[in-house]
């Protein structure tokens, strides 16, 4: 079934997928193409409008991005946002000139004239601009200014074509996703059909198209992508899949257990676990740097699975899950890439020499929409919306070598401080990608230093535990939760007392940059 969709091109914008989860929010389907992608790719979508991103060039550099004539032959809404507007307005015959005050942060825009887009009045926005338009083009009319650009807001409502000097998409625009609902569902007339239960629908139907009568192999890590593509397949294939948990010993307090339990018990998926901490503990023996660590787990893990998957005499299929910010970001203009700092080795990589297409469930999907289906599919709300976690697990977060006991040690300090901050509403579980009140990670982490203490008048020489507790948008830079005094000294107090060999904690008080979330 094919749902009403809106493209989304991108100029290079650090925020092109933030239009498209708000967007996604309103319930309507979208995707982000990178600014020249072929007009085919984008129009195979039969879009209802378009948005153009915002970006780091200037209309009138040589090689600058501009708007592809496809799109403005199509007759369909356009919204440009920031950078999107002026190579609209630079399209269509305006004048776009750098301006001298470049704006960045807080404004206010002032809405003049009755549209469908915002409504008259006064509106915080975020601007984030060095160029500005001078003149709009022929058509157009000056609907909104603020203090640093007479023309912030522009519109050809015989056209409906829109353009926004300011961010909707970004949260320090209060009314950004009502801009944007109003311009993907009244301007752009589109459903908004996009719903857990429709998302679920299309992918059982895509999944069955795909796989038809043959088996499917699933590789469980653990986390919640893996765990909810493969509870999308069991819905579609029921007993053409087969599942392979490999349980390394590296995650936290009840997961193991949780995944077993769920999976298994609640979903019926024919799950076969592999109980491998020991053999992952031989592999780590005496190794202490984080990279070969990483390499270590990463690659017995694909080994143990390798070795599941012969037995099972090798289906054509194998599920995976990918996301779509994973397929947006393998797209994404070479600029904007380069820009992107970081890269994850997951566990669970393909084997090099299996050869298998591959089912990939959630491709378009973004974290939270992840989320949602998992919990759609009776996942448990604490298995789909825990805080992320490194792909090499509990491995990474033990400093110095990885032993039975130093992991059970830190894995106990850990569900101290998740139960604490539970306790008290600050560990996030919901939202939908918006910060709210609490931290987005927080974790305890096991230190390779000893210290002299002191515990019921005998000498102790134990180890450290620290706490790391951050608040962030994007984990690309991040604050440390100001959590309260209190609440520390409690979660302190406990782990000293409860969780044997340690004999001191510390909290971490680094930012990102010019420290990282993980300690490694
Ligand atoms: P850093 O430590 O670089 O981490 O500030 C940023 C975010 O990435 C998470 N992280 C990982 N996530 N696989 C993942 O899926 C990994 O190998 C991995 N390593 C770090 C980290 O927990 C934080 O949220």
């Amino acid at each position: 079934m094919m749902k009403d969709a809106i493209a989304i091109l991108d100029f290079g914008s650090q925020y092109a997928q933030l239009i498209a989860r708000k967007v996604r929010e309103a319930q309507v389907y979208c995707e982000l193409f990178p600014w020249d992608a072929a007009a085919e790719q984008v129009l195979k979508l039969e879009p209802k409008g378009f948005i153009l991103s915002g970006g780091p060039a200037s209309v009138y550099e040589p090689g600058a991005p501009f708007v592809p004539a496809y799109v403005l032959q199509s007759g369909l809404p356009i919204l440009g946002i920031c950078y999107g507007m002026q190579a609209l307005a630079y399209a269509l015959g305006g004048a776009v000139k750098p301006s001298q005050e470049h704006e960045y942060g807080p404004a206010e825009i002032e809405t003049l004239h009755e549209n469908p887009l915002i409504q008259p009045g006064y509106q915080r926005v975020w601007m984030s601009h060095g160029d500005r338009i001078e003149t709009p083009p022929e058509g157009f009319a000056v609907l909104g200014r603020s203090a640093n650009s007479p023309v912030a807001f522009i519109g050809d409502l015989e056209r409906q074509y829109y353009g926004l000097q300011f961010h909707p998409e970004v949260h320090h625009t209060p009314s950004g996703a009502e801009i944007l609902r109003r311009f993907v569902i009244e301007i752009c007339g589109a459903s908004p059909e996009w719903t857990p239960d429709s998302i679920i629908a299309d992918s059982l139907e895509r999944i069955r198209r795909q796989v038809g009568s043959e088996n499917v192999l699933s590789a469980v890590s653990g986390g919640v992508d893996s765990s909810v593509a493969t509870a999308l397949v069991q819905k579609a294939m029921g007993c053409q899949l087969a599942a392979v948990f490999v349980d390394t010993g590296m995650l936290r307090q009840g997961e193991a257990a949780q995944v077993r339990q769920v999976l298994q018990e609640q979903l019926g998926i024919e799950l076969i676990c592999v109980e491998a901490e020991s053999r992952f503990l031989e592999a780590l023996r005496g190794v202490t740097a984080p990279e070969e660590k990483r390499r270590i787990i990463g690659e017995l893990f694909i080994r143990i699975f390798e070795e599941q998957a012969r037995q099972l005499s090798l289906p054509r299929f194998l599920v995976q899950g990918t996301i779509y910010p994973d397929v947006v970001e393998s797209s994404a203009p070479e600029r904007a890439k380069a820009e992107r700092i970081k890269t994850h080795h997951n566990v669970g990589g393909l084997p090099a020499d299996m050869s298998f297409e591959l089912v990939e469930p959630l491709r378009y999907l973004f974290k939270d929409e992840v989320r949602l289906v998992g919990e759609a599919l009776g996942l448990p709300h604490s298995m789909v919306w825990r805080q992320p976690f490194p792909g090499p697990g509990l491995g990474v977060r033990c400093l110095g070598e990885v032993t039975a006991e130093r992991l059970e040690r830190l894995r106990q300090a850990d569900a101290i401080l998740r139960a604490e901050l539970e306790v008290a509403g600050l560990l996030r579980m919901d939202a939908r990608g918006e910060q709210v009140a609490g931290t987005a990670q927080a974790f305890a982490v096991l230190l390779p230093v000893q210290s002299v203490g002191v515990m019921g008048d005998k000498r102790t020489y134990n180890e450290v535990i620290a706490l790391r507790a951050v608040t962030t948008e994007d984990f690309m830079t991040a604050d440390w939760a100001r959590l309260p005094a209190e609440l520390l000294a409690r979660i302190s107090n406990r782990i000293v007392n409860e969780v044997a060999g340690v004999n001191r904690v510390v909290y971490d008080i680094t930012s990102k940059p010019p420290a990282t979330i993980e300690w490694e």
